[in-house]
């Protein structure tokens, strides 16, 4: 990536309200870090509290952080309740469209309704009680967003999984939260087939049981009408459940401290079991809010469209809680972007007149690929602002989105942050003061937010060289830790930089970036073990782990090659048990039991047989070697190495796979 040196970009024929405006934004950008609690502070009053906070940060306790100490609310009393009775209650929240066409209109009002109903069903038919975990496992369907919101109204807490995992890795989750009650669907729309979820559900749950949580009750929203078992006096319909619930049906908002935690969300680590992040009440709020304020300038006519699924932070923070407590008029869509033609996305967008469209650079490979005649049959002069989220953006596909989608009028707003940060971190913030913007940098830190990159030793870099990105202050957004496991949450984000005994504590996300000569941050990639796929993030032991599952596996070794449209692809290095041979069934094998382990997402493009691994004398696997390898690098210091042999084996298999990539 060249950095810094594409400036013909900074003047773009913005409308008027967005021309760069670099000074304001470093104003307050700078008055915000001099006293990050009294901009903080003030902030959060633009939102609905129960009680206020006695203090703004209590940092008494690092880096176990809390926000707004004393505060009291519930999230929907910002994201539903305060539009009733506003003209908002009438306006469409959710445009939802399902992949074979269908579609459902939900005004704010409708939602108050039925988020109403399902919170009492939770209370009075299920038992729930507050800080009770709910796992969620449901397809982009308007009952996720419901789902979400009745748990958080009842003060319980929700882990959602993608509805892509596999029923194992489902029921990981369900384990480590604790769950006693699952909310999932029969099935769902996904590329003209069924995909029957519920399957996957009791798969989960019986393992699950086996590990010795068992889930009480199974609540099956109806959306695919595919054959389902359902188990009596476990398993219950959404729709016959919601007829119990009165029409007036009223839950009054379960008073929750800032610090309680809002909900979990499992992600991938360095390890093979994934970490459950936790988010905060009011912290999570807060910066949500005011992020989403800042990265879309939200007005009263925008029609806004974040194409990610719900299962994934992005879903959570800009499809449920961020654009429900701006009032915003939304399309949802349950299916695959390219189905039934190439050019589902750019008519949606046509049909619904969106203004705003948020996506993963993934999407945007995937759909130029098809060829621009798909973008040109649709009339897209409606859209104001672009998002992008999840992986660095290649300048190119930077200025095709800019000016093919965009028609070179729409800013591109590019999203650093994480599951762990709750929103944007590093990103244009129109609704503020747009910064000039450079193809393939999410421009400057946000207010508030203190980022910097860092050498390996832990100094500044120099600008211009690659480093590693550090957050240097707090901020509300935060998570809490990691559900469980307090000990691998400072391990994991703070141990790096941070100087315990000086009181000085760094957030790392791991991740390379650059600073450049104006302080425009250019994300990299990951500095872990862990993959980006098509902007999913998974980890590579999580990928080994289910590899030498299958019986016939002796090690595995999982890295990330290079893929024009993924970004990223898992390949994995297998050494196989003795009396066991290489074979094109094998490979399959050994795919299938990836899939049905973890899922789909994390199914390796290919399995590259070796008797051995590069190893040190230690017996550890040299990844490096291998990730070298696949990305085509010098291999660097081998001096460690134990068996040089090894090297050109895999050598050997590398270019036997880039062959094969080649030809495909
Ligand atoms: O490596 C960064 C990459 O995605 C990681 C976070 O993944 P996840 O927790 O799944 O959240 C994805 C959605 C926020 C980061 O550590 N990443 C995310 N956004 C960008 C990015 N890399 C470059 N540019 C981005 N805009």
């Amino acid at each position: 990536m060249s950095v810094g040196d594409e400036r013909e970009f900074t003047a773009l024929p913005f409308e008027e309200k967005y021309w760069p405006d670099l000074g304001k934004f470093l104003e307050i950008r700078q008055k915000s870090l001099e006293d990050i609690e009294a901009f903080w502070d003030e902030r959060a009053r633009q939102l609905i509290w129960i009680k206020h906070w006695d203090q703004v940060l209590d940092a008494s306790n690092p880096p176990f952080y809390r926000w707004f100490k004393g505060g009291v609310t519930n999230i929907n009393l910002n994201a539903l309740d305060k539009w009733i009775g506003t003209s908002v209650e009438h306006k469409v929240a959710y445009y939802w469209e399902g992949e074979p066409g269908d579609k459902r209109a939900i005004t704010y009002g409708e939602l108050y309704r039925e988020v109403n109903k399902f919170a009492w069903v939770l209370k009075e038919v299920i038992g729930l009680k507050p800080n009770d975990t709910v796992s969620i496992y449901l397809p982009m369907i308007p009952e996720l967003p419901v789902s979400m919101l009745a748990v958080t109204r009842i003060g319980a807490i929700h882990s959602v999984v993608f509805s892509g995992f596999s029923a194992q890795a489902l029921a990981e989750r369900i384990v480590d939260a604790k769950a006693k009650v699952l909310i999932t669907a029969d099935g769902f729309y996904r590329r003209g087939k069924v995909i029957d979820l519920k399957k996957n559900a009791d798969e989960a749950v019986k393992i699950a049981e086996e590990r010795g949580v068992k889930v009480e009750k199974v609540i099956v929203v109806k959306r695919a009408g595919n054959d389902v078992h359902m188990v009596s006096g476990r398993d219950y319909w959404y729709h016959e459940l919601i007829k119990e619930a009165p029409e007036k049906a009223y839950v009054k908002p379960e008073p929750r401290k800032a610090d309680d935690v809002l909900f979990i969300l499992y992600t991938s680590g360095t390890t093979g079991k994934p970490k459950g992040i936790m988010h905060s009440t009011g912290g999570y709020m807060t910066y949500v809010y005011n992020v989403f304020k800042w990265n879309w300038d939200p007005q009263p006519h925008d029609i806004y469209w974040c194409a990610a699924d719900i299962g994934w932070i992005t879903g959570h923070t800009y499809i449920v809680y961020g654009p429900l407590m701006h009032g915003v008029t939304q399309v949802m869509y349950e299916g695959a972007p390219d189905y039934p033609a190439p050019d589902r996305i750019w008519e949606m967008i046509e049909r619904y007149g969106v203004t705003i469209f948020y996506t993963s650079p993934t999407m945007l490979r995937l759909l130029r690929r098809f060829g621009d005649k798909w973008v040109e049959k649709h009339d897209l002069s409606t859209l104001r602002l672009l998002g992008s989220v999840g992986e660095p953006i290649n300048p190119d596909v930077w200025k095709w989105y800019f000016t093919k989608i965009g028609g070179g009028k729409a800013p591109i707003v590019d999203t650093w942050w994480q599951t762990e940060t709750g929103a944007a971190m590093i990103s244009p913030a129109p609704g503020l003061a747009l910064v000039p913007l450079k193809p393939g940098s999410a421009t400057l830190p946000l207010p508030g937010i203190d980022a910097d990159v860092f050498t390996p030793e832990g100094k500044p870099a120099e600008p211009g060289k690659k480093g590693l990105l550090v957050i240097k202050k707090p901020w509300p957004g935060m998570l809490m830790g990691i559900w469980g496991d307090p000990d691998r949450y400072i391990r994991t984000y703070w141990e790096r930089f941070s100087k315990p005994e000086e009181g000085i504590w760094i957030y790392y996300p791991a991740d390379y970036a650059i600073k450049d000569q104006e302080g425009y941050f250019w994300l990299l990639g990951r500095a872990d073990e862990v993959l980006n796929v098509a902007g999913h993030r998974l980890g590579t032991a999580e990928i080994e782990d289910a590899i030498v599952a299958h019986p016939a596996v002796s090690e595995a070794a999982v890295v990330g090659a290079p893929d024009p449209v993924k970004g990223e692809v898992p390949v994995a290095f297998v050494v196989l048990k003795e009396g066991y041979e290489p074979s094109e069934q094998l490979e399959q094998e050994i795919k299938l039991t990836v899939r049905k382990i973890v899922g789909p997402i994390a199914v390796p493009a290919k399995v590259l047989f070796v008797s051995k691994l590069p190893k040190t004398r230690s017996g550890k696997i040299m990844r490096r070697i291998l990730i070298s390898l696949i990305k085509g690098r010098p291999i660097g210091d081998v001096s460690t190495l134990e068996d040089p042999s090894a090297v050109e084996e895999v050598k050997r298999a590398v270019e036997e796979f880039k062959k094969l990539m080649q030809q495909s």
